[in-house]
């Protein structure tokens, strides 16, 4: 009886609210803030949906801050041509190309894996299915992992500790590698296999650093142990069958010089980094890991050109070197043009956007009504530029945390995608969640960007996926609905009423 009449008042408010039947709500004061899943069931798109309509109609997926989550429905093309009065048109031209992507992914932090592990194995896997699944999850294809502690680990530490052991001979993961990254990196490699991991030390072993009051940097003497290091933590994780596609030169070098915090953070200069690579990463990986990429700087934005052009117009280091990752942190401050300008100069050198997060949790506080939407529209606007400026992708910071966002050896605690509710075994999807998959599920690998036209309330980005269907990826910013008539000189014309801060993907043949 109570069952039934609980029942109906969720039907009731689905239907109120044009929720995507789908996603069990988790309310806040009547709004919606997440998507709740358990072992036994999560949201996601049915397997048996075809991936895209016949020629003449389009997919459209929406969600939006009214409580759509990826809901699904088909709009044809040219239709009712006089009676629709356009506020935005917008303009497609595939002969227009830009990059091509390689994916999307969130990050295997020691933490992460920590609260992913306090869940049962079902729902473990459920999560990391929602995320990597390539039909009903987000189809990630791209894994961060830490080489060592980073911030979002539960102890300082690195894979040797012993002081002088300049032979590297009690160098061996730890502990959480075995019990936090590997078991669920491998999962999601076997959920999806078009997978590929890259990796970052936060720090090198304190005995092979200099450290003046907290700012420390690689003693020259130790150039090669860490290097072979380095090329250890390669080999290890490739004997657990996990390879790495690209190695970063280190997690935000700048970061040293601000906190001052030895344990996890060693500063470069382009002038160090570059001696290194050319005298000792660069040589020694194309000998040991041929098939891995270097990824430099991996640091906020704000110093990209600065840092790089040097490390990139040499040409020893440069040749030495596959393309960068790029932070979002200082992105506020920082014109995207920066981006532009790095294509421009060093156009065979890839862009990738490898870290985002925002922060401090919101879960369970009352903070949670006025910013689950607004990170998630923060999460998909960015990724939306970075598209738009030549990133080959875009990478979450942790996979999952609790609702304290922690815990984090400095503090600095943060909100994720997912949150996870030990207690419960479940898990809540925030609209972060929802605005990756807005893209990472419909833009496959080797996809490129084409040319579309932008407006102030409605921004855009196009792609055209290797089997040839046209994505396109609109944010309606604007408080009221906005009609945008889509021009695609092939097909023709697509018009829709886009709701209210509404995330938009749609996809054709
Ligand atoms: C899992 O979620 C589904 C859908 O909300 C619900 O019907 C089921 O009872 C949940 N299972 C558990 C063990 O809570
Ligand atoms: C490590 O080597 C340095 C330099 O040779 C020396 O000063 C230091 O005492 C050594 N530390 C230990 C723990 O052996
Ligand atoms: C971390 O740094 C502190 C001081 O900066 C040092 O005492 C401690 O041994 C370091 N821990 C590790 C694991 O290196
Ligand atoms: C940029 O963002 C940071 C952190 O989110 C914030 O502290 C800072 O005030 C922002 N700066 C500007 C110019 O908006
Ligand atoms: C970079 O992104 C901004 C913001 O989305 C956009 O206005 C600009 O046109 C982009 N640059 C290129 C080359 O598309």
């Amino acid at each position: 009886m109570e069952y039934t009449w609980k029942a109906l008042l969720l039907f009731t408010f689905l239907f109120n609210k044009g929720i995507a039947n789908d996603c069990v709500p988790y309310l806040v004061e009547d709004v919606l803030v997440a998507c709740v899943c358990n072992a036994t069931y999560c949201d996601g798109i049915p397997a048996n949906r075809p991936e895209v309509p016949k020629i003449g109609r389009s997919h459209w997926y929406q969600s939006n801050k009214d409580g759509l989550r990826l809901k699904w429905s088909e709009v044809d093309f040219n239709q009712n041509a006089q009676v629709f009065s356009a506020d935005v048109t917008l303009a497609i031209n595939d002969e227009m190309k830009y990059q091509k992507i390689f994916g999307f992914g969130g990050a295997f932090s020691d933490v992460s894996g920590y609260q992913i592990s306090k869940l049962s194995p079902a729902t473990q896997e459920q999560l990391l299915r929602t995320y990597y699944h390539p039909r009903t999850g987000s189809k990630y294809t791209l894994g961060r992992i830490p080489i060592g502690s980073s911030d979002f680990s539960l102890r300082r530490y690195t894979y040797d500790d012993t002081p002088n052991d300049t032979k590297l001979k009690y160098f061996a993961l730890s502990s959480e590698d075995m019990l936090y990254k590997i078991p669920y990196a491998r999962k999601a490699y076997l959920i999806n296999r078009g997978t590929r991991f890259f990796s970052a030390a936060w720090t090198a072993p304190e005995w092979m650093k200099s450290d003046d009051n907290g700012l420390s940097f690689l003693k020259p003497e130790y150039y090669q142990t860490y290097t072979d290091y380095l090329m250890k933590f390669l080999d290890s994780y490739a004997k657990h069958d996990i390879k790495m596609w690209a190695l970063s030169t280190g997690n935000e070098p700048s970061d040293a010089f601000i906190f001052r915090n030895s344990n996890i953070t060693m500063g470069w200069t382009p002038k160090t980094m570059s001696n290194w690579i050319v005298n000792n990463l660069g040589p020694t990986l194309t000998s040991k890991h041929r098939h891995t990429h270097i990824m430099a700087f991996d640091d906020d934005r704000s110093t990209l050109f600065k840092f790089t052009k040097s490390l990139l117009m040499n040409e020893n280091s440069g040749r030495y070197i596959a393309g960068v990752g790029v932070h979002w942190y200082k992105d506020n401050i920082t014109r995207a043009t920066v981006l532009d300008e790095m294509h421009n100069d060093f156009p065979e050198k890839f862009i990738l956007m490898t870290e985002a997060s925002i922060g401090p949790p919101v879960w369970g506080t009352p903070n949670i009504i006025s910013e689950s939407w607004s990170r998630g529209e923060k999460y998909f606007l960015s990724i939306l530029e970075y598209m738009n400026n030549w990133s080959i992708g875009w990478v979450d910071w942790n996979l999952a945390l609790d609702q304290t966002g922690g815990p984090n050896l400095v503090n600095i605690h943060l909100d994720a995608a997912i949150i996870v509710n030990p207690e419960r075994d479940e898990f809540y999807k925030q609209p972060m969640y929802y605005a990756i998959k807005h893209f990472s599920r419909f833009i496959p690998r080797n996809s490129r960007r084409i040319s579309i036209t932008d407006s102030n309330t409605v921004k855009a980005t196009a792609f055209l996926t290797p089997s040839r269907e046209t994505v396109v990826v609109l944010y309606n910013s604007a408080n009221t609905p906005q009609r945008v008539v889509l021009k695609d000189f092939r097909r023709g014309n697509i018009q829709v009423e886009l709701s209210p801060q509404s995330m938009n993907t749609f996809k054709y043949k």
